[in-house]
């Protein structure tokens, strides 16, 4: 029977299909499946002490105002300790540059509401983060793609693509979601000078930046582009900078920041305030409280250790289960690594065998705005517990073996 909304969503709902992300997801609810699928953080690091404490504090100390309406672009002090955090990591800005959102995902949508007109190109890397397309097809974004390698986007490439005049770069530097690759220092530098060169402006989404577990910490491109401009390093305004408590804290409580020059804040605020007025006073005061004493630093460490460890023995049992066709990434940090099979192998077709013997991963070919990438898949190591990795892993090299044996 027809329903009496059938004919009436608006034109751009007919590109908000539900993320393929979210419906593999899915899977994950059955008991036994092992489910390298999901983007989610190790339970086991959750702050669960910490975080008991800290509410306890605030509803004692401060009640009333955590439980009051807040300010749209969110709690000072949260602001202004985010601010703090930044300028050690090299980036020169002030609580006014930071409002807060709940969950960078939101700052996505924030980003596609204030910028994107309908058939606007934004200029992505290839693959790049589903959860940015599915925010921004909503606005009618359009995309022009960079094939990246093992060192991030190829900037090789960079030139051409910009010449079509996209409206902005969207660029995730470390540890991307989600082939698990960084951008070289040399490429970072490349792309600011190129984006100068073009008058294109760029949105780095950052939630992983922290978690390195090799390697040297490289300058953000934010970092970067203030250097190339303003000569001594204060914020210049052409990167949005965009990063997370979901990683490093937890996701749950749907709470991070975004770093822009004021007037594009103003813009935000206005877009946030039609939205859902502020995030959650009580979680931001709570996360100040968690966060005001330096715990961050010393927690992001022990996350750290976890994820490295994780990612050791996916990485070594791949090298003893999966068939030596198959080739992989080797993250520095973060949370994803990434699959590729022979060139012709659709890795849906992985999948739907590999659900049936419990294990799921999440297929790669989404994550490319124009097609292409239909023999990748994406691995999540930061979720599962060593063993689970390694009875996953296991299953699915059994799983690829056989296929590729028998010509899949
Ligand atoms: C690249 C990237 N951007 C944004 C997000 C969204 O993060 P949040 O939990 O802060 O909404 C994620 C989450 O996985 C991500 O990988």
């Amino acid at each position: 029977m027809e329903t009496p909304w059938e004919h009436r969503y608006a034109h751009r709902t007919q590109r908000m299909a539900s993320s393929v992300i979210r419906e593999l997801l899915k899977l994950t609810e059955q008991p036994d499946i092992i489910s390298f699928a999901g983007g989610l953080p190790a339970p086991e690091v959750f702050p669960v002490k910490e975080f008991t404490e800290a509410c306890n504090v605030v509803l004692r100390d401060l009640g009333a105002q955590a439980l009051q309406y807040g300010s749209t672009d969110g709690y000072r002090p949260l602001r202004e300790m985010i601010a703090e955090h930044s300028v050690r990591y090299g980036i020169d800005v002030t609580s006014d540059n930071i409002m807060i959102t709940s969950g960078s995902q939101q700052a996505l949508d924030f980003i596609g509401r204030v910028f994107i007109n309908r058939g606007d190109h934004i200029l992505v890397e290839s693959p790049t983060y589903l959860g940015a397309l599915q925010a921004w097809n909503a606005y009618g974004a359009e995309y022009i793609s960079v094939p990246s390698d093992e060192n991030g986007m190829n900037t090789d490439l960079l030139e051409n693509a910009l010449r079509s005049g996209p409206k902005f770069i969207y660029i995730l530097p470390n540890f991307q979601n989600p082939s698990g690759v960084t951008l070289s220092l040399e490429r970072r530098k490349q792309l600011v000078k190129l984006a100068d060169q073009y008058g294109v402006p760029i949105i780095e989404d950052d939630p992983y930046g922290q978690l390195r577990f090799e390697g040297e910490h490289l300058s953000p491109v934010v970092v970067l582009d203030n250097q190339f401009r303003s000569g001594n390093g204060s914020y210049a305004g052409n990167v949005i900078y965009l990063s997370t408590f979901s990683k490093i804290l937890a996701p749950g409580i749907r709470l991070a920041w975004i770093i822009a020059p004021k007037e594009v804040i103003q813009k935000l605020v206005i877009a946030k305030q039609g939205a859902d007025l502020h995030t959650s006073t009580f979680n931001q005061m709570v996360a100040y409280e968690v966060g005001k004493t330096g715990f961050l630093d010393e927690h992001v460490k022990i996350i750290r250790q976890t994820y490295s460890e994780r990612r050791n023995i996916m990485l070594e049992t791949m090298e003893e289960f999966f068939p030596s066709e198959v080739h992989w990434t080797h993250p520095q940090g973060g949370m994803f690594l990434w699959g590729i099979l022979p060139e012709g192998m659709d890795a849906a077709d992985v999948l739907k065998i590999a659900v049936k013997r419990k294990v799921a991963f999440v297929i790669g070919g989404p994550f490319h705005p124009n097609g292409g990438g239909e023999n990748t898949m994406r691995l999540n190591f930061s979720y599962s517990n060593p063993e689970t990795i390694r009875e996953g892993i296991s299953r699915l090299g059994f799983v690829l073996k056989e296929l590729i044996a028998n010509g899949k």
